[in-house]
């Protein structure tokens, strides 16, 4: 996607052909900076404090770790090693397994003197299908999209609602939930996006009203208490959002609030869509809601605040009592029978078992 007219990636390897580089995501929405990481260490660090975040970059960065461990070393027990080191970083977003699981697999079939060589190809891979999944994704959610502004009589407005960022800056290029956002602006259909804030990290103030503003597309920032009302005086045409594990019968596990958005929109009868690539689906799990591991992180990121202050300066606020103590739970599960349906690069299908193996196992095979 663009930014400030030129076209970026989240993650590419840098002109010395093997750091790696992203943008720090903790700097947005005030500056723009590129961080460069050059171990393996510092690529779990960047997972681990969300300087890279969104469950596909996340996958994508934990291969691009492993190909930074194998430039180090490349025994054996490297391969092991870098495989812990990441894979601890963060435990809800199933695309991190499954990207390890993927170099892993390659690399213990690789002869030493060339699992460096490979692990960078490989690497490269996942991030151009990614981006490649996620176009795809805004394909068939950009039908979906046209369908439902049409049936409702091709309002001048249409208001679509999102939680937390699954847009570009969540992927290597395009976004989940956002792709067929930005396909459908691209179309000329009338759009405005009611962002969510997404406490406590806040990544749609921060992150999803960036990348619509710097692509022009019409939004507006709302608390997260917001959208109920929104819904209930017919002022969201659809909802459309991401997931960092969807479990087998189609449970949908995403940022903290996802649910209660969901909840609204099933009693106010607004389409709930979620947009996901594959390698979000995690086929080991029947009952996400049981079973989809829910990270928690540091009470700082509820009892603080980080933004600009009026002198320009960027500070960081205490919002409660200083004897305060706060809980933070960083995803909640969405059930499937909230969910209108999926929107996968193979298709769109029901959010169940029989719709996921309809679209990805009898429709492939
Ligand atoms: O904690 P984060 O910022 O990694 O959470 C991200 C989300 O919840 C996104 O909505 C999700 O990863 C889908 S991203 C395409």
């Amino acid at each position: 996607m663009k930014v400030k007219g030129r076209n970026m990636r989240t993650i590419w390897v840098g002109e010395d052909g093997w750091s790696v580089e992203i943008i720090d995501q903790t700097a947005l929405p005030h500056e723009l900076i590129i961080a460069s990481l050059e171990n393996v260490h510092q690529a779990a660090t960047a997972i681990k404090d969300m300087l890279v975040r969104g469950a596909p970059l996340i996958g994508v960065t934990g291969a691009y770790g492993m190909a930074l461990a194998m430039r180090e070393n490349a025994s054996d027990e490297n391969i092991s090693a870098a495989y812990e080191i990441l894979y601890k970083t963060r435990p809800t977003a199933v695309n991190l397994r499954w990207a390890l699981d993927d170099m892993v697999g390659l690399l213990s079939q690789t002869p030493v003197e060339k699992r460096e060589a490979v692990a960078y190809k490989r690497a490269g891979e996942l991030a151009d299908e990614d981006a490649k999944i996620c176009e795809t994704i805004g394909d068939y959610g950009l039908e979906i999209i046209r369908k439902i502004w049409q049936e409702n009589g091709c309002p001048k407005v249409f208001n679509i609602l999102t939680h937390c960022n699954a847009g570009w800056l969540a992927t290597v290029d395009w976004g989940t939930a956002l792709a067929p956002v930005y396909k459908a602006f691209n179309e000329g259909i009338p759009l405005h996006v009611w962002v969510d804030e997404t406490r406590p990290r806040s990544q749609g103030a921060s992150l999803t009203a960036w990348e619509l503003s710097e692509h022009g597309v019409p939004h507006s920032l709302i608390v997260d208490n917001c959208g109920g009302h929104l819904m209930q005086h017919g002022m969201v045409d659809m909802c459309i959002v991401g997931t960092d594990r969807t479990s087998s019968n189609g449970d949908v596990c995403n940022k903290i609030g996802t649910y209660l958005k969901a909840l609204a929109a099933h009693d106010n009868n607004v389409p709930f869509y979620v947009a996901l690539p594959s390698p979000t689906i995690d086929w080991t799990i029947a009952d996400g809601v049981k079973e989809v591991p829910i990270e928690e992180r540091a009470e700082e990121e509820v009892t603080w605040v980080k933004g600009r202050a009026k002198d320009g300066s960027i500070q960081e606020v205490r919002i409660c009592p200083e004897r305060t103590k706060a809980a933070n739970y960083g995803f909640d599960v969405t059930p499937a029978k909230y969910v209108t349906g999926l929107i996968t690069e193979a298709g769109v299908c029901e959010a169940s078992k029989q719709g996921l193996v309809n679209l990805f196992v009898k429709k492939r095979a």
